[in-house]
């Protein structure tokens, strides 16, 4: 068995886990990231499009946001439709900031680049990742790799490895408190070579259900479409999925320019927590802590804000040996996770069809879509929910 020994084992490269190596790395802490899966694989993966001012500013602090700068498209509002009325909610005006259109594989692809320029340790296609020694003063994690059993001790762990992972479930019975609901929908998603129809995002509902324009640069256009949760894809034809987005974002004088589709999957959606974040010396971080419907687009946003606050207390540890922020650190993203989590929740059932719904419960989210878009306090609400709270992460705070 291979031993090795580093300061912090990261589990997962998604963007939790990458940017967490990223900000240690920053600061002079030594870790190992240790990934189940190849690097193809990882950067291909499609998933969020929307970065928060916040997100954002933290990828540029950590000095990987030169090509976020140049690319990313900076939008200052979205727009909500109910049948075929559709109107622009001015976030920019109503809160100041703003959001960055900028897909979750660039992210990736950036972060895997500048770590390996600096040459720190990260290993794709860890195989039988376990976590071990939890409860002594001597954690580490066993994988294999090449054929061979490796043991890396850490004195801290950051499980970084998503909702199916293995680090929440090394966490003994009886310790994380969980909450979960799942949605009776799903949505297919799209990617397609033609430049967007629209200025900025556009959230749908009709009585066929919900669908959202967005899009990934001036020349691809991401589009989504509420399906049944069992959907088979294969029943889903390029024009078939066309003429549901034709029938759903229909509004007079506008129309939806279609193009070749080159990615198309369909993504479960649910709401889920498991809280304390942390157990020992096991931090969990983004979607291995907790999971929105898209909805909201924070999946992506949240993972950031917890990494941010993580490395900030492991750096004030090595610094000071002050465990203030590290203590905290669950209450404090906890904060930030519970309004994401009812914002996401909001967001959805108001734009969604709900199969078991009752006609009350249609007009109330059709009546709160139009109080949204026609009352100043409920859209500067939604807008101030959607732009992010500030990323600031005070500790003790
Ligand atoms: P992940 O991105 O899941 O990364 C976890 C990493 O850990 C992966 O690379 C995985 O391979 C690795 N891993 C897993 N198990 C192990 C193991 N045992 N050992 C080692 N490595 C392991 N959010 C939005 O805001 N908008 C969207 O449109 C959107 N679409 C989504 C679509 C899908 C299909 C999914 C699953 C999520 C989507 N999200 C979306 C959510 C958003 O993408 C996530 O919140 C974000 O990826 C969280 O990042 P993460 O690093 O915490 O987890
Ligand atoms: C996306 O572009 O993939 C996207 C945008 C907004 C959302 C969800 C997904 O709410």
């Amino acid at each position: 068995m291979a031993v090795q020994r580093t300061q912090v084992a990261i589990i997962g490269a998604g963007p939790a886990g990458l940017l967490l190596g990223r900000l240690l790395e920053l600061q002079g802490i030594e870790c190992v990231i240790l990934e189940a899966r190849g690097r193809e694989y990882c950067e291909s993966r499609i998933r969020a499009g929307v970065l928060e001012q916040g997100a954002r500013d933290v990828l540029i602090g950590a000095g990987v946001g030169e090509r976020l700068q140049r690319e990313g498209i900076i939008h200052g509002g979205i727009y909500l439709q109910l049948d075929d009325q559709r109107t622009h909610i001015p976030m920019d005006e109503l809160t100041g900031s703003s959001v960055t259109i900028y897909g979750q594989t660039e992210v990736v692809k950036d972060l895997f680049d500048a770590r390996v320029a600096g040459g720190a340790p990260l290993l794709f296609e860890a195989q039988d990742v376990r976590i071990e020694g939890l409860e002594s003063d001597r954690p580490s994690v066993h994988y294999r790799h090449g054929g061979l059993e490796h043991e890396l001790q850490a004195d801290f762990i950051a499980g970084c490895d998503g909702f199916h992972g293995v680090s929440r479930a090394s966490v003994p019975d009886g310790v994380l408190r969980l909450w979960l609901r799942e949605y009776p929908f799903a949505w297919l998603g799209i990617l397609a070579d033609v430049s967007p129809s629209t200025d900025e995002l556009i959230y749908a509902r009709n009585a066929r259900g919900f669908a959202l324009h967005s899009m990934r640069s001036h020349e691809v256009s991401r589009l989504y479409i509420q399906v049944e949760p069992g959907e088979n894809i294969a029943e889903w034809s390029d024009q078939r999925i066309w003429e549901e987005l034709q029938l759903r974002l229909a509004t007079p004088g506008w129309e939806l320019r279609e193009g070749p589709v080159f990615e198309k999957s369909i993504t479960p959606m649910r709401s889920f927590v498991a809280a304390p974040m942390r157990y020992r010396s096991l931090f969990l971080a983004g979607d291995a802590a907790h999971i929105v419907p898209p909805t909201g687009a924070k999946g992506l946003n949240l993972a950031v804000g917890d990494v941010a606050c993580l490395a900030e207390a492991l750096a004030e540890h090595y610094r000071t040996g002050d465990d203030a922020g590290l203590d905290t650190y669950s209450d404090r993203c906890l904060e930030r996770v519970w309004r994401a989590q009812h914002f996401s929740w909001w967001m959805t059932q108001m734009m969604h069809l709900d199969p078991g719904d009752d006609a009350y419960g249609t007009q109330l989210a059709h009546s709160q879509i139009r109080y949204v878009c026609n009352s100043r306090a409920a859209a500067t609400s939604l807008a101030e929910n959607y732009v992010g709270l500030p990323f600031a992460t005070p500790l003790g705070g």
